[in-house]
């Protein structure tokens, strides 16, 4: 893979208080979203943009139970690589962390708790990962703007700003988890000072972008569903969501095999492996007739 190609970041460290006594043992991406882990979702956007050299990045603590899970990423054509984050020191860490593996190349990072899902997704990540300069970033309306890094919007539109947890948020605008940022992240991030809460935060860096006329926002439109997983109440919804549609609709939802074999990363036997692996669950099921 060339060096001027784009690499992923999983970020799928953090503590998961809000998720206590259930992450208190296992890490909250790897908790079930209805029928797989909650990494599945993210690791298929990244795999949707086309990327197949991602670096995931957890607690040292639960790296183990991560390669259990996902391995070396082979049986879908993917190359992972595992990097520990001592404490959850803040989302901009993560350039640091995984400077060498990007190895001044560009990345889309995705946080390892968000599920993105809708018609178009594909479209806007290629758009996002054509732009070789800068960085792009997702807009995304919420009712409860004040809980997330809020995109603030001059009289022409134009973003100004982005502000992490106001108390009253410029715009209903929230940006996701998912950040495409050019090779100069690293270099970046190691300008970003801890905030009060003591974490390198990424809105700092994304205003450092800001400020160099670098950071293209990009609006996601009621079309889509960015789901939050971080507590009780909406790990049990996404994973109602995820089950609902697929059900309705007999087509998975985050699904690396699929991926995998429609970009033709991996062929008919290594998806034939993959369905034989999981032949007492539905999704097994749903991998044997994509095969045939
Ligand atoms: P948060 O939801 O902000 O934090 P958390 O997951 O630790 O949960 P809680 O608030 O319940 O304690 O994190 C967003 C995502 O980023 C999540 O997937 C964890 C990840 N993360 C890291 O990997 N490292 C970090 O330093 C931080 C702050 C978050």
């Amino acid at each position: 893979m060339s060096g001027t190609e784009r690499r992923g970041i999983i970020l799928a460290g953090g503590s998961g208080t809000r998720l206590y006594p259930i992450t208190m043992g296992v890490s909250k991406q790897l908790l079930p979203i209805y029928d797989k882990p909650m990494i599945y979702y993210p690791l298929s956007v990244l795999m949707l943009t086309g990327i197949r050299d991602i670096c995931i990045i957890t607690t040292p603590q639960d790296q183990a139970q991560f390669q259990r899970t996902l391995g070396d990423g082979s049986q879908w054509g993917l190359s992972l690589t595992y990097v520990e984050q001592p404490s959850p020191d803040g989302l901009a860490q993560a350039y640091l962390l995984a400077e060498d593996f990007l190895d001044g190349a560009p990345s889309a990072m995705v946080l390892g708790d968000n599920i993105f899902f809708g018609h178009g997704l594909p479209e806007q990540l290629r758009i996002a990962d054509e732009q070789a300069q800068g960085g792009t970033v997702f807009g995304y309306r919420v009712a409860d703007p004040e809980r997330y890094g809020v995109v603030a919007f001059g009289p022409d539109k134009r973003v100004t700003g982005i502000v992490e947890k106001p108390e009253v948020p410029p715009s209903p605008y929230a940006v996701t988890g998912l950040y495409f940022l050019d090779g100069s992240a690293p270099e970046r991030a190691r300008k970003v000072t801890p905030s009060d809460r003591g974490e390198l935060e990424i809105v700092t860096l994304l205003e450092s972008y800001l400020a160099d006329g670098l950071l293209n926002v990009r609006q996601m439109g009621r079309g889509y569903a960015w789901l939050d997983t971080g507590t009780h109440a909406s790990l049990l919804d996404a994973g109602n969501f995820v089950r609902t549609l697929s059900d309705r609709q007999g087509q998975q939802v985050g699904c690396p095999e699929e991926i995998a074999f429609e970009n033709g990363w991996i062929d008919r036997a290594q998806l034939l492996d993959r369905a034989a692996l999981f032949q007492k669950t539905n999704y097994g099921k749903y991998l044997r007739r994509l095969a045939d």
